[in-house]
């Protein structure tokens, strides 16, 4: 087989696997992930197989993958498929040009500027920058690391002794925050979780007291992450605020905005993330709502001297920087060395799309998140558990039979929807009870695909209290 008939058969599978987000199949395998480890052979040869095995494998791999195109696939933050990121995918894996040096990328160089300028602009950094990254997790430690060099300026060179210093998250941020305190030296014992309201938001009075309280134990606040829209309520801190409140201690104000920052295209939404524009920095994903294929992601900040500095490796690497290019090579603003061209496919698909298109999307979105909402608060046997900001719809199956066991009842429907593979959502936690969480997030989601998700939901509800004990 010659390298051109076997990219044909590639792009066959690739066109079929396009073409099956419409066809009814289970979205998830059949077998267990469990039986798979048993029974897929995926053991690495001695010699090798040649090429004709190599599309053997993408058809086992492909059959036994989630399809997170269907519109049923509702279960993380993202989904779907969109067909100019996907292009851009396959061309960046193919050019492989590596985003250092603009010598070594350079029209990659020139599409990363661009798409991080314009998300300063939407942001409203006008002198800001930043760097592409792994995601919101990277995103959140880029933030912390800048808030570190703001508060011991030279820890970069230095080091720097973490043990005192004090981050301060809401109470529902996500877990990368923890992590990034790792990384930068602080611990997990140093990040301070602040009370929200009943929405899941920050409370502002509650960051005023705990930033007193670790003052008068003789530590330092450096830096405040706020979410703009937590991982299972969808819910927005007050950015404002918060950053009135940061900034009149001199502390860092990062914004979480890996999962709702997409609302800044939507004029009816925007407002979610009143007074983003007073942040230091903002880290948001584009492999989220916006659909772009995992990885692609944005750490933006508004004096970029800091990001340079904390990403300095000084002359060291002359074999790939020159003094020429010293403020357009993008190696100096981030903390890898060899990098994907992950802007390629997001500024692809924002060509295709345009600001409008995201627009409309989001408010898209927003409608069909309200009109679950609705299919939710008129069933009898559902419940919502939040109030809702954003695409998030947290909700539960309720029966008087059941409603010392709702926990468990819930957990069983959501076992059951794994095991019949027709659309898979998130089980979450809100305090102590379970939730069904599922999230507008993917093009393929209908008004009927929901309703049809409500009804399985149902279903697969009577028939667990129908299995109670106390139903017999
Ligand atoms: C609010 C929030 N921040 C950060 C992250 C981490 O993002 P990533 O998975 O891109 O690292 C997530 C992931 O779900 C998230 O929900």
């Amino acid at each position: 087989m010659n390298s051109s008939e076997f990219l044909d058969e590639v792009a066959t599978r690739l066109d079929d696997y396009v073409a099956s987000r419409d066809r009814n199949e289970r979205v998830n395998p059949p077998q267990s992930p469990a039986t798979l480890r048993k029974t897929l052979d995926v053991h690495l040869p001695i010699e090798g197989h040649g090429l004709n095995p190599v599309l053997d494998d993408l058809d086992t791999y492909i059959a036994n993958s989630v399809k997170t195109h269907r519109g049923e696939f509702m279960n993380p933050l993202w989904g779907g498929l969109s067909l100019p990121a996907l292009a851009g995918e396959i061309i960046a894996a193919a050019t492989n040009n590596s985003m250092y040096t603009q010598e070594l990328s350079p029209m990659g160089t020139l599409i990363e500027h661009t798409v991080l300028r314009r998300m300063c602009e939407m942001v409203g950094f006008p002198d800001g920058f930043g760097t592409f990254t792994t995601g919101g997790s990277n995103g959140n430690m880029l933030g912390m690391l800048c808030a570190r060099e703001h508060a011991v300026p030279a820890s970069t060179k230095k080091g720097f002794d973490g043990t005192n210093m004090v981050v301060f998250v809401s109470a529902e941020a996500h877990y990368s925050v923890l992590m990034a305190a790792n990384v930068i030296g602080v611990g997990h014992l140093n990040v301070v979780k602040v009370a929200c309201d009943e929405g899941g938001r920050m409370r502002p009075d509650a960051l005023i007291d705990e930033i007193q309280l670790v003052k008068s134990e003789g530590r330092t606040p450096f830096c405040v992450v706020a979410t703009a829209g937590t991982t299972v309520r969808g819910a927005y801190d007050p950015i404002r605020p918060l950053s009135e409140i940061a900034h009149s201690e001199d502390i860092w104000l990062h914004v979480d905005a890996a999962w709702g920052g997409t609302c800044m295209f939507s004029n009816k939404h925007r407002s979610l993330m009143d007074g983003v524009e007073l942040a230091d920095s903002v880290c948001w994903d584009a492999h989220k709502m916006m659909g772009v294929a995992l990885v692609c992601s944005a750490f933006l900040v508004k004096q970029p001297h800091l990001l340079r500095t904390l990403c300095d490796h000084t002359n060291v690497a002359h074999y790939l920087f020159h003094d020429d290019a010293e403020n357009i090579d993008l190696g100096r603003y981030s903390l890898q060395c060899g990098r994907r061209n992950d802007a390629l496919k997001l500024w692809l698909e924002w060509r295709s799309r345009g600001d409008a298109g995201w627009a409309s999307m989001v408010d898209r979105y927003m409608s069909l998140a309200d009109h679950l909402q609705a299919l939710v608060t008129q069933h009898e046997h559902l419940e919502m558990m939040s109030e809702r900001s954003w695409t998030n719809v947290c909700f539960r199956f309720t029966h008087p039979a059941a409603s010392h066991e709702l926990n468990e009842v819930n957990i069983e429907i959501r076992n059951r929807l794994i095991k019949e593979g027709v659309f898979m959502v998130s089980r979450s936690n809100i305090g102590d009870d379970v939730v069904v969480r599922c999230v507008i997030s993917n093009e393929g989601v209908t008004e009927s695909s929901l309703a049809r998700f409500v009804e399985t939901i149902v279903k697969h509800g009577s028939d667990v209290i129908q299995g109670l004990p106390s139903a017999v």
